[in-house]
């Protein structure tokens, strides 16, 4: 199977599928390419080093965002890749592009979804006061985190335990539990109905 992933920033969880791909921990799977939306993402350079197409596509070149999208799902389609991995991927994607990779796109998110949406999810718990948060990977619909959901791994908060510290524990859990969702993908052992995910 051929993934493509989105990342937008440090790429830190791109590394660990880049790493769990090349451990076999993911098997049945090739990073076909990486796209960002930045053009000074590191994760572009994770990309290059491992000898994987990086390609930044800038937004600013393109008149709206269903143009850009259209763009990103040519290039998918042209390179007949199967799943998109959204990782650290800070760009909304329109209906015309969840439509073309319906159930074939996932998400990792750094809260116990439907707990803490949007942006800083580590952020808004520490701040909530919530003793457990955790990380989610979940399939992306038209809604903001809000598509079904695969895994989820909760992390609980110490007593006295700084944000930065919290930010550390959450990114040690998705690289684990993102590789893990991954390769259940890939392997075809999600099957979705409805809301409800089961692995096979
Ligand atoms: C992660 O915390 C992920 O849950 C969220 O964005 C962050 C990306 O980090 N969606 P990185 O770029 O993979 O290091």
């Amino acid at each position: 199977m051929k993934i493509a992933v989105l990342a937008s920033g440090n790429g830190s969880n791109l590394q660990a599928i880049i790493d769990a791909v090349k451990n076999k921990l993911i098997t049945n799977c090739e990073i076909e390419m990486v796209i960002s939306n930045k053009e000074s993402a590191f994760a572009l350079e994770r990309a290059r080093k491992e000898n994987i197409k990086a390609i930044f596509l800038n937004p600013k070149s393109f008149q709206s965002k269903d143009a850009y999208d259209f763009e990103i799902v040519k290039l998918l389609k042209e390179s007949k890749v199967d799943f998109v991995i959204l990782a650290g991927y800070l760009k909304w994607i329109t209906p015309y592009f969840v439509e073309s990779f319906r159930n074939k796109i996932l998400n990792i998110h750094p809260s116990l979804l439907p707990s803490f949406k949007g942006l800083h999810g580590i952020e808004q718990a520490f701040d909530y006061g919530v003793k457990t948060t955790g990380v989610t990977v979940h399939f992306v619909d038209e809604t903001e985190d809000g598509g079904a959901v695969i895994l989820q791994e909760p992390v609980v908060i110490g007593e006295g335990e700084t944000l930065e510290q919290l930010e550390e524990k959450i990114h040690k859990v998705e690289h684990i539990l993102y590789p893990k969702a991954i390769n259940l993908l890939v392997n075809n052992k999600l099957e979705i109905t409805g809301r409800k995910v089961t692995l096979l």
